[in-house]
């Protein structure tokens, strides 16, 4: 039997605007999260399109008689529960547990020069219970949950004025938790700014008609803002470790025809490389420079945007994995990422939302990662959503969980072995959370079932489910059983 290396953290990982809910509660400001509707009728075939945020659906958002329910208002109440919340995952042996803390907490609308004191002491008390259990935290500073107000008044990321937004909430915290927390995420998944430009920049989908190139734009004003973070953050303790975080949307060629091969690694420069080329080695590569510029982008990098760039790079390469894709060089039989769509691989299984399951592709993305840029590895998120009914709330027997958890770690120690340094695995997610894409409870991807509907209704009661005790298990012991 396998036992995992001593040298990764084992966690779990959740967001703020997933699981606290209170969303006006002491002072909190709207977020653009808390403005994504749970709409029953979703085709999950055209999730796509359903999830572009239009003019429209932002006024229906602001309308407090709107039809639509809104369930990132609500969350799984873990700002009311964390300390029991806490208690669980504590019990579960956890090295580390990552959350982001809500922008909209400390700064309502964003441009106010001083923090909202409740908002901090939400998140002191917060960290101070992991502290006491003896669990890392691992703090994301924006996770896809800006305040809406500087949408609305400064248009988002395209604007640069959000750049000294953005650095006076972090250094806020940085500040406050300096001798706390030692890891840092200044941005989630910072590719969703090109693919998902609400959640990721702040930008809405019909705000222009070449929303791409806008975000592109948006883009490179966050990678100053993460760069800008990273040399403030060392001036304040320079033991503070910074992590890139992309969602890694690996995919292979479907065939060995190598215009297939080359279009599938063409796929990866701009999917994957694109960001961590500028988050790891400090400038934009040649590749992405030219395919903006074909699009007629010029982003006109001044010299001391480039200096900030080179000199502020992260210190561990953070990702998400859930799954792959391929590249066909017709692009047939598309299935769906909560990202992207990607091409259907024959050989894999995909679960309801037709996220395809593939723990080789972690080892294939670790190995790739770490010889690109020779830093140490940090899955931040991986993890599967089920559909589950448990109208008699008893434990669920979710082996189908477990086998993914399973087969994943596995692959992570083999590419430790392959020579890769590892220093941290934090599984999506130790409670039901309300979904990113979807705003849907149902698609489940918990330790911890959590007794709560797709509206909200529920007793909102904490049942750990079997993968609970494994997971458990595997923290006590390391082995991968
Ligand atoms: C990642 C996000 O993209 O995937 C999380 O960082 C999200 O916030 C997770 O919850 C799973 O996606 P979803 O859409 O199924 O919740």
């Amino acid at each position: 039997m396998k036992k995992i290396d001593k040298s990764i953290m084992l966690g779990t990982s959740i967001s703020a605007n997933q699981a606290e809910g209170s969303w006006n509660i002491n002072g909190k400001g709207l977020s653009i999260a808390e403005m994504r509707r749970f709409n029953p009728a979703l085709d999950q075939k055209d999730i796509n399109t359903e999830r572009k945020m239009t003019k429209e659906k932002i006024e229906e958002a602001l309308n407090k008689n709107s039809k639509y329910f809104y369930p990132k208002k609500e969350g799984i109440d873990f700002y009311k529960n964390y300390k029991e919340d806490i208690k669980l995952i504590a019990d579960m042996k956890n090295d580390c547990f990552r959350t982001s803390i809500a922008w909209t907490r400390i700064f309502p609308n964003g441009d106010e020069i001083i923090p909202n004191e409740e908002g901090l002491k939400f998140y002191d008390n917060l960290i101070d219970e992991l502290l006491k259990n003896n669990i890392e935290p691992i703090i994301t500073i924006s996770h896809y949950e800006m305040p809406y107000y500087l949408v609305d008044k400064f248009g988002g990321w395209k604007n640069r004025k959000l750049i000294d937004f953005y650095i006076s909430y972090a250094k806020t915290l940085l500040l406050r938790y300096k001798d706390k927390v030692k890891y840092w995420i200044p941005f989630n998944e910072l590719n969703a700014a090109n693919y998902s430009v609400w959640a990721g920049a702040g930008l809405r989908d019909d705000e222009h008609e070449n929303i791409l190139g806008l975000s592109i734009y948006a883009l490179h004003n966050i990678f100053i803002a993460n760069a800008s973070i990273i040399k403030e953050g060392k001036k304040i303790n320079s033991n503070f470790k910074f992590g890139s975080m992309v969602a890694t949307l690996l995919s292979y060629a479907d065939d060995s025809n190598p215009l297939t091969v080359l279009k599938a690694d063409k796929d990866q420069q701009m999917k994957i490389y694109a960001y961590f080329d500028v988050l790891h080695r400090g400038a934009y590569a040649n590749y992405a420079l030219k395919l903006y510029k074909s699009f007629g982008i010029d982003l006109n990098i001044t010299n001391e945007d480039k200096i900030l760039l080179k000199e502020n790079t992260c210190d561990f390469i953070g990702f998400s994995y859930y799954m792959s894709g391929v590249i066909s060089l017709a692009n047939e039989s598309l299935t769906e990422g909560n990202l992207v769509k990607v091409g259907k691989n024959k050989h894999l299984e995909e679960n309801e939302w037709g996220w395809q399951i593939d723990p080789v592709g972690l080892r294939i993305l670790m190995n790739r990662l770490y010889d690109r840029y020779q830093q140490p590895l940090f899955i931040l998120e991986n993890g599967v959503g089920f559909k589950e009914e448990n109208p008699n709330l008893v434990m669920i027997n979710d082996d189908y969980r477990i086998s993914y958890l399973k087969s994943h770690l596995e692959q992570v120690q083999k590419a430790v072995e392959d020579g890769v340094e590892c220093i941290g695995y934090t599984m999506w997610s130790p409670f039901d959370i309300v979904s990113h894409g979807t705003s849907e409870m149902s698609k489940r991807y918990g330790l911890i079932y959590v007794d709560q509907d797709d509206y909200g209704k529920g007793t909102k009661k904490r049942i750990p489910k079997k993968s609970y005790y494994w997971y458990k298990e595997l923290c006590e012991t390391r082995e991968i059983k």
